[in-house]
């Protein structure tokens, strides 16, 4: 008898394509998160190499704090494909805890601390 796996492989599958709907409110920024510690790397390490002042693709410059501040809920839409081409181009999206605490870095006020 080998259908019950089969059903149980169905069910898996579909409970971890379920899980890739970006559900924000699912995610709680419990502590502080730091520019300077967390958002500032995570834009240089994925962002920064096409987005720069000096080549600011697609018309994008992410480099400071400010630039990423005012640019935040298309960074953000970028990062989720959601409203936004994905990116970093071509993808594989970030890992969703990283969106997550730049999500919650703006919902505390996009502070530059
Ligand atoms: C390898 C180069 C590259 C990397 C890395 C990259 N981008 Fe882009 N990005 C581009 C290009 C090229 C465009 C313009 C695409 C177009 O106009 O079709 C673009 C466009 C964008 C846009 C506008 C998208 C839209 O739909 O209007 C945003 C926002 C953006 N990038 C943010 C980011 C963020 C945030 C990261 C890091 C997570 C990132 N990019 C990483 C090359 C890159």
């Amino acid at each position: 008898m080998k259908s019950p796996i089969l059903i149980v492989s169905f069910m898996v599958l579909f409970s971890c394509s379920k899980d890739k709907v970006i559900d924000n409110q699912a995610f709680t920024c419990t502590d502080e998160v730091l520019f300077a510690q967390e958002i500032e790397p995570l834009i240089n390490q994925y962002c920064i190499g096409c987005h720069s002042a000096g080549s600011s693709s697609g018309g994008y410059n992410l480099e400071g704090h400010s630039n990423i501040a005012n640019q935040s809920q298309q960074i953000l839409g970028a990062m989720q494909a959601d409203g936004f081409q994905l990116m970093p181009i071509g993808g594989p999206a970030l890992n969703d805890t990283l969106i997550q605490r730049f999500r919650c870095w703006i919902e505390q006020g996009k502070l530059d601390n």
